[in-house]
C-alpha cells in the first residue's frame, strides 16, 4: 500500500462518531477524507467535516462527508491534515496546494492535530526542500515583497500550471509567494514578522501547534509515530 494511503487510513481511526472533524487539501488528506466517506456509508459514522479549501469541499461532496462551515462551529475535535516539511520538534511547512490560509484556521480551531506524511517530509530544519508559501493581497504584492526581501528572503510569484495562463490565484482571490530564505533563518522570527506585514493574508509557516499534534508518518516497515 502507498505509504500517503496507509497514514491516512491509520489517521481515520482516531475519528469518533459525533467528532467535528477538520479535513485536509493535498494527496494524502485525499485517502483520509476517502476513508471517512467509506466509514460513513459503511459503519454508518456520523461525523460533521469542516474543509480546509475548495478542492477539499468538492472531494468531501463527492465522498459523502457532510460539511460544515467554518463560521458555524466553535471547536473542531480532531483536523488531519499533511504537510510538506515536517521538522523534529513538529514545526510545519504546508503549502503546496496554496491552502495554507484554510488549513490555519483548522490548525487554530483544533483540540487535536493528526500531520499524516510518509518519511520523506521529515527534514532537520524547515526549508531544506520546500519553500514558504505566502499569501499576499493582489494590490500589496509588490510591497509585500519588498517587505520579505528586508526580512532576508527572496519571492517567487507562483504561476499556474496548465490550465490557466498567469498566477495561481488562491480559494480566497489572493497570488502566492514561494519564499526561500538563506542560510538558518530564525523561523519564529520569520512567523512573527510575516503575520505583521500589512497585505499578507496568511504562510505556511506551522510552528505554534506541536503541543497538540501527533505526526504520523507512513514508512516501509509501517505507520509510526514521530517521537
Ligand atoms: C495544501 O495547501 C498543503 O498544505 C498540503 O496539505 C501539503 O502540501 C501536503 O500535500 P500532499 O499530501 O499532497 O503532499
Amino acid at each position: 500500500m502507498d505509504h500517503k494511503q496507509s497514514v491516512g487510513l491509520e489517521a481515520a481511526k482516531h475519528v469518533k462518531d459525533g467528532m467535528v472533524v477538520g479535513l485536509g487539501t493535498g494527496s494524502t488528506a485525499t485517502f483520509f477524507i476517502r476513508e471517512l466517506g467509506r466509514r460513513i456509508k459503511e459503519e454508518n459514522l456520523g461525523i460533521r467535516g469542516v474543509s480546509s479549501s475548495l478542492a477539499c469541499s468538492l472531494l468531501a461532496r463527492s465522498e459523502g462527508v457532510p460539511l460544515v462551515p467554518p463560521d458555524q462551529i466553535d471547536r473542531i475535535d480532531l483536523y488531519v491534515d499533511g504537510a510538506d516539511e515536517v521538522d523534529p520538534a513538529k514545526g510545519l511547512i504546508k503549502g503546496r496546494g496554496a491552502a495554507m490560509v484554510g488549513e490555519k484556521l483548522l490548525a487554530e480551531a483544533c483540540d487535536r492535530f493528526i500531520v499524516i506524511v510518509d518519511e520523506g517530509k521529515l527534514v532537520q530544519r524547515l526549508g531544506a526542500k520546500f519553500p514558504v508559501p505566502v499569501e499576499t493581497m493582489p494590490a500589496a504584492s509588490t510591497f509585500v515583497q519588498r517587505g520579505i526581501a528586508a526580512l532576508g528572503g527572496k519571492p517567487v510569484l507562483r504561476l499556474a500550471p496548465g490550465g490557466k495562463d498567469g498566477p495561481v490565484v488562491s480559494d480566497n482571490g489572493n497570488l502566492i509567494l514561494d519564499v526561500t530564505f538563506a542560510g538558518t533563518p530564525d523561523w519564529n522570527a520569520i512567523d512573527a514578522a510575516l503575520n505583521g506585514l500589512p497585505g499578507v493574508v496568511g504562510h505556511g509557516l506551522f510552528l505554534r501547534y506541536a503541543s497538540k499534534s501527533t505526526v504520523l508518518v507512513g514508512s516501509p516497515g509501517g505507520v509510526r509515530v514521530l517521537a
